[in-house]
């Protein structure tokens, strides 16, 4: 199977069991690593709004527990009337395991609607050139 195809499917099926009862905005994530592997994550919010994680940030957990360090491609699924981006947040996150032109699909109920790079969503992420010092 088509590798973002593989994606959508292993997003849309953990965005299932996403924890949303505050927002009832169910998102899902899928990463393809560098080694071939896929990772998944769902949101799982809080009554404590603030402790609540966003999909993406459980399927990186997930891809660092696997023991990979690399994101190829991530996927990001909701059925929202308009399109989920990877919050700022998030594209912080996946910059720290990702390089500029790591591809991040972007889908709905429908299907992969867009296709962008890391770059694209996140121009000015801050990395090791940021933390030099004087
Ligand atoms: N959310 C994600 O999981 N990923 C995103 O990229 C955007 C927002 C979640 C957080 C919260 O549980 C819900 O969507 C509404 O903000």
């Amino acid at each position: 199977m088509d590798i973002k195809q593989k994606l959508y499917e292993k997003a849309l099926e953990i965005r299932e069991k996403a924890y949303a009862p505050y927002s009832k905005y169910k998102v899902g994530a899928a990463i393809l690593s560098e080694k071939g592997e896929y990772y998944v994550g769902c949101n799982v919010e809080n009554i404590s709004y603030p402790c609540g994680t966003c999909a993406e940030a459980g399927a990186i957990a997930a891809m660092i527990a696997g023991g990979d360090r690399k994101i190829s491609a991530l996927l990001v699924v909701s059925f929202g009337k308009n399109l989920v981006y990877p919050c700022g947040a998030c594209l912080q996150r996946i910059a720290e395991f990702a390089t500029p032109s790591t591809v991040i699909y972007v889908a709905d109920k429908k299907g992969i609607r867009e296709t962008h790079t890391l770059a694209e969503l996140l121009p000015y992420a801050f990395n090791e050139e940021g933390l030099e010092n004087e």
